[in-house]
């Protein structure tokens, strides 16, 4: 059997296979107050496995960490029990339930944000969007961080982090991928600080490293997981040495003993396009740098996960959008069975509809079968 599809260990939790769902923003939440919605916690239960890890969708902080309206949010009393209904939707499927913990920096607007200017560490030429109610709208101009507001947004994550736990999650994970906050801070093309926050990569994974210690004041090393995309180029982020800026991050994250460090390839532009041809080649110069488990991701399909895997590359795999339309991803995946396709129109909002509707592979078998059934009753 492919390695791909035996048990392995990440932290505190052992894994029966190594099929990760990866984290995806769907602005699905009930407005005005992001309340995660029942059709979410459906959704992240038909995706749940028998010890198998689901990474739930990035969570701002903070009103002021939003960037899209819709997206997820973890950080007042009125979204407990929302977040508690899809921990316990993944458990009862024997599943483990990571949160994706993000604060958007500079990828805002003042009208989905605390209504002040968006934050960065360094204030520099950037056309990003986000999400109003009139669409997909120019970002508003950002603002540097003033270093004493710094301890703020740590705080906050570490608040996030208490109510993830209250609300049952297995563990976080910090967003430093994408663009945001955390990858802000990391590449230098995004942060011109001249205080201990910037200059040096020593003082650019500052922000990370404080962040990182307050998910871990809560949740413990083995229970947090780092998300990093070298060369990623979503947000309007940039390094003049990625390899060398990324491998110095692998070699911090090492020293924490965390769960994983989750690496999106650098063959994956934004969040879903593909430089096409491109090797999977972050995790190669990552993995000496880093010990525990990495979780690959970014353009996967059976074959280039599995091959990854044996490889030593990566020890797990995650899928985006095979996920959003195969619920039983890893039973299929297991058993070479064939693919439901995507429905891009449904990525970012909407309903139920080809969101929390796709039949599992041995439901379509049985309406299949019920068809003919039906078709040769009909004949004879
Ligand atoms: C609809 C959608 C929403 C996404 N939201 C997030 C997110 O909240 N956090 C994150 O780190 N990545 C996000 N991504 C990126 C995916 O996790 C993943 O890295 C990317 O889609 C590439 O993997 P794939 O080729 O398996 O789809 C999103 C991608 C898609 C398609």
């Amino acid at each position: 059997m492919a390695k791909l599809f035996t048990s392995s260990k990440i932290g505190a939790y052992d894994l029966k296979h190594r099929v990760v769902l990866a984290p995806m923003t769907r602005l699905r939440t009930i407005q005005p107050d992001d309340i995660p919605s029942p059709m979410m916690a459906d959704f992240y239960g038909q995706r749940a496995s028998q010890d198998g890890l689901v990474i739930i969708e990035a969570a701002s902080i903070s009103k002021q960490a939003r960037s899209y309206l819709g997206a997820a949010s973890i950080f007042h009393d009125g979204q407990d029990a929302g977040w508690k209904a899809i921990a316990d939707a993944v458990h009862a499927k024997g599943g483990r339930a990571f949160l994706q913990l993000i604060h958007g920096g500079r990828q805002s607007h003042i009208e989905v944000n605390d209504g002040g200017a968006p934050v960065a560490p360094s204030v520099g030429p950037f056309d990003g969007v986000a999400l109003t109610k009139d669409g997909f709208v120019p970002v508003t101009p950002h603002r540097a961080l003033e270093t004493h507001e710094i301890a703020g947004i740590v705080e906050d994550f570490r608040q996030a982090a208490l109510r993830a736990k209250k609300a049952g999650f297995d563990g976080v994970e910090l967003h430093g991928a994408n663009g945001y906050l955390v990858d802000q801070f990391i590449q230098d093309g995004s942060n011109k600080r001249t205080d201990e926050y910037g200059g040096p990569v020593e003082n650019r994974v500052r922000f990370m490293r404080e962040s990182l210690e307050a998910l871990i004041s809560v949740y413990g090393a083995d229970r947090v997981g780092v998300r990093i995309s070298p060369s990623g180029e979503w947000g309007g982020v940039s390094d003049s040495n990625p390899e060398a800026t990324f491998s110095y991050v692998a070699k911090v994250l090492n020293e924490y003993k965390i769960a994983y460090l989750h690496v999106i390839e650098p063959r994956v532009k934004g969040d879903d396009t593909l430089h096409h041809g491109h090797p999977v080649v972050a995790t190669a110069y990552l993995r000496p740098h880093f010990s525990g488990p990495i979780i690959a991701a970014g353009g996967f399909d059976r074959e280039s996960a599995i091959e990854t895997v044996e490889s030593g590359l990566a020890d797990l795999v995650a899928f985006a959008r095979h996920f959003t339309s195969n619920p039983d991803l890893p039973y299929r995946l297991g058993n070479d069975l064939p693919l439901t396709p995507y429905v891009r129109t449904a990525f970012w909002g909407g309903t139920e509809e080809n969101y929390s509707d796709f039949p599992t592979y041995e439901s379509q078998q049985a309406a299949r079968q019920a068809s003919e059934d039906e078709e040769n009753a009909e004949v004879a």
